[in-house]
């Protein structure tokens, strides 16, 4: 049976049935990336295109390695090298694209719901690799393969996504994706980086760091969003760090383990302190690793392998 989603522009409407098919196969994939040769046939008879319309070091390399793994035959496209620096507008770039006859495109745009566009216009499947301050589905699955393999399961899981939660496509993405796996989701931070009402989204709000650390199991660190934000949402990098910044001594203070997720890239002194993000409750790295194969699993299922 195939994935109920045609494409994957969020995890907003993604069922729990296909968030597990994804990180089930993520695991067969991963084991594949740990073997001599890590590479299978898969997606030979499928084309890909990478259009990153805006920067990305970590998701774009992860994208084009796991498409490779799987044999794809892939271009990359980015958008200060194209068209779209003529004036040509979205639709029109991918529909040419579309006219060279390819199968799926992964997409990351500074406006939300640029991929949906992409997907209401084209026939290819899409992928969102993050839209603007919208979703980041990718990124919140490979937070979830990393939490599935310390913890299992996510049943009662306590997550909270620490830091600038208005300008954050992982968060929402994370919200999303674990709360439909059952895990009790909170949100931490000062109030001008929390969106109003975000309880209706069924997580939990704190405004107090060491609060909220007594109350969970894992702290994913959200990067300070500086280019997506007017100044003055906080009085200074400093006085942030202090009040919201993940540092090795609340964590000793908290006396519990806890698991430290981060997206990257990280502004270390800032959210999140250099001794924590190499130290031992962070699985940082882990989650950079699974991103290759989270992405394997997704293009595969999306390009309409079996779950
Ligand atoms: C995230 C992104 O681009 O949204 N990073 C990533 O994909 N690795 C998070 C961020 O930029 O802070």
């Amino acid at each position: 049976m195939a994935l109920k989603s045609t494409h994957l522009l969020g995890l907003r409407d993604v069922p729990a049935e296909d968030i597990t098919a994804i990180l089930d196969s993520a695991v067969a994939f991963k084991e594949i990336l740990s073997r001599p040769v890590p590479k299978v046939p898969t997606l030979r008879h499928v084309t890909v295109v990478n259009a990153f319309f805006e920067n990305s070091t970590r998701t774009r390399i992860s994208f084009e390695l796991a498409e490779k793994r799987l044999s794809a035959d892939v271009v990359n496209f980015s958008a200060s090298a194209s068209s779209v620096n003529k004036g040509e507008t979205l639709i029109d770039t991918i529909r040419n694209l579309e006219a060279m006859k390819i199968d799926l495109v992964v997409m990351r745009h500074p406006l939300p719901g640029a991929p949906n566009l992409l997907a209401k216009y084209c026939d290819s499947k899409v992928i969102n690799a993050g839209d603007g301050s919208h979703e980041h589905p990718t990124q919140a699955l490979l937070d979830m393969m990393t939490l599935r393999e310390v913890y299992g399961d996510f049943n009662k899981l306590r997550v909270t996504l620490v830091g600038d939660i208005s300008h954050s496509r992982v968060a929402l993405s994370n919200i999303f994706g674990l709360t439909t796996m059952g895990a009790q989701v909170a949100v931490c931070g000062p109030p001008t980086l929390i969106p109003r009402d975000i309880e209706h989204l069924g997580v939990k709000v704190y405004h107090d760091l060491d609060e909220a650390i007594a109350k969970s199991d894992v702290l994913n660190v959200l990067r300070i969003q500086l280019e997506r934000q007017d100044s003055g949402l906080f009085p200074s990098k400093r006085e942030y760090h202090q009040t919201f910044g993940v540092t090795s001594e609340r964590l000793a203070a908290s006396n519990k383990p806890l698991t430290i997720l981060h997206p990257g890239p990280i502004n270390r002194g800032l959210e999140l302190d250099g001794d924590v993000a190499d130290g031992p409750h962070s699985v940082i790295l882990q989650q950079v690793t699974n991103g290759v194969a989270v992405r394997m699993a997704i293009l595969y299922l999306i390009a309409g392998g079996e779950k």
